[in-house]
């Protein structure tokens, strides 16, 4: 059976071509990161116009290099929440209209799903053993812009919330700590891209540098996260600096970065352990991470024997539409129903 898959939650516009028995046969990004930089963040009226612009010639891109032909599809998924409104309903409102017009079936999905089922995207038909590693029940970190949860899923589709922030999410502080240090956006990769510097430059004083900043909740007993008061720090503390000079900044990155990836791994470990899971897994943007990947996976091997770690390959860790994809292709299994009503809504806040 062949999948269109369509997102738009917030500045992506992507396209992907899915085959249940092949695997990925197409998955077009296409990135608003040039139209924000000018205003160091997403203005939504301005997302939405992009995804108008953009959303019909990805979609000619993604049916073209998979070399598949729009009647050849059997069913359409579509991201319907959580996302910006205005930035979802180009996509909904482009998948309904395929949908009328093809005679087609329609899954609406559910963003945070997505991310975790960028765990099972198949490129080919050789990679459905690598998903083998992906065993229940599971301790699942999806650490994203707008979102970071600590999520026990016990089957597909069976999910239960642990934690999750209690103010701003992973991404968002790694965002606002970037603008504090004068860098671009998107900021997340920019704050970690220098982190790696002062790692890779000052080996010798990694133990002895002279910025600290709090673990804020490590020990709050439960699994809740808070990075509010850790990008404060980060605030005052630069605002403090008279020689704000370029090595001192790479520090401040390196430290900021090492308390953020410090409270993920240890309440993910601690989840892990306390609902002795058979795997770890960690997905959604912040999950492009290497220093996150590297930690956890490090911590998984050394502190629990016998789990198995998952992280999506980088690619498909930022919004993209293999994972809606491979996300539907799980919904289709879970419903078996043929006919699907185009009658639902697009929403801002929804969880799993
Ligand atoms: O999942 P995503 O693409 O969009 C949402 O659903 O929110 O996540 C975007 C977030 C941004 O905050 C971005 O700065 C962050 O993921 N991000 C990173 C890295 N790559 C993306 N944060 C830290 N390190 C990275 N390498
Ligand atoms: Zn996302």
């Amino acid at each position: 059976m062949k999948i269109l898959a369509i997102e738009s939650s917030c500045d992506e516009t992507s396209v992907a071509v899915y085959d249940t028995a092949k695997g990925l046969l197409s998955n077009v990004v296409a990135t608003q990161i040039d139209i924000h930089k000018k205003t160091g963040g997403v203005v939504p009226e301005v997302a939405s116009r992009a995804h108008v612009e953009q959303i019909l010639p990805v979609l000619d891109e993604a049916l073209g290099l998979a070399e598949v032909n729009l009647n050849k599809i059997d069913y359409i998924a579509v991201t319907h929440a959580p996302g910006l409104v205005g930035s979802l309903l180009v996509g909904v409102n482009t998948a309904k209209t395929l949908s009328m017009i093809l005679n087609k079936p329609l899954l609406p999905i559910n963003h945070l799903e997505g991310h975790i089922y960028a765990n099972f995207i198949r490129e080919n038909q050789e990679s459905r053993i690598k998903n083998q590693k992906f065993k229940f029940p599971a301790i699942v970190l999806l650490v994203s812009g707008g979102h970071t949860s600590l999520i026990l899923m016990k089957d597909h589709g069976k999910y239960k919330y642990l934690g999750e922030t209690l103010d701003d999410a992973a991404g968002e502080a790694f965002d606002k700590v970037a603008k504090v240090l004068g860098l671009e956006y998107p900021g997340g990769p920019n704050v970690s891209k220098i982190a790696e510097e002062f790692r890779k430059n000052h080996e010798s004083r990694i133990m002895n540098h002279e910025v600290r900043f709090p673990r804020s909740m490590l020990d709050s007993g439960d699994f809740n996260f808070s990075f509010s008061g850790l990008k404060t720090s980060v605030l005052y503390a630069w605002q403090k600096e008279k020689r704000q000079s370029k090595e001192l900044k790479e520090m401040f990155a390196y430290e900021f970065e090492e308390a953020v990836v410090d409270i993920l791994a240890t309440k993910t470990i601690e989840a892990a352990r306390k609902y002795k899971v058979k795997t770890v897994s960690i997905c959604g943007g912040v999950a492009a991470n290497k220093k996150l990947r590297n930690e956890i996976e490090s911590r998984v091997k050394k502190e629990l024997k016998k789990v198995s770690f998952c992280v999506p390959p980088i690619k498909y860790c930022g919004d993209n539409a293999a994972m809606i994809a491979a996300c539907a292709t799980y919904g289709l299994k879970k419903t078996k129903k043929k006919v699907y009503s185009l009658d639902f809504e697009v929403l801002s806040n929804n969880v799993l």
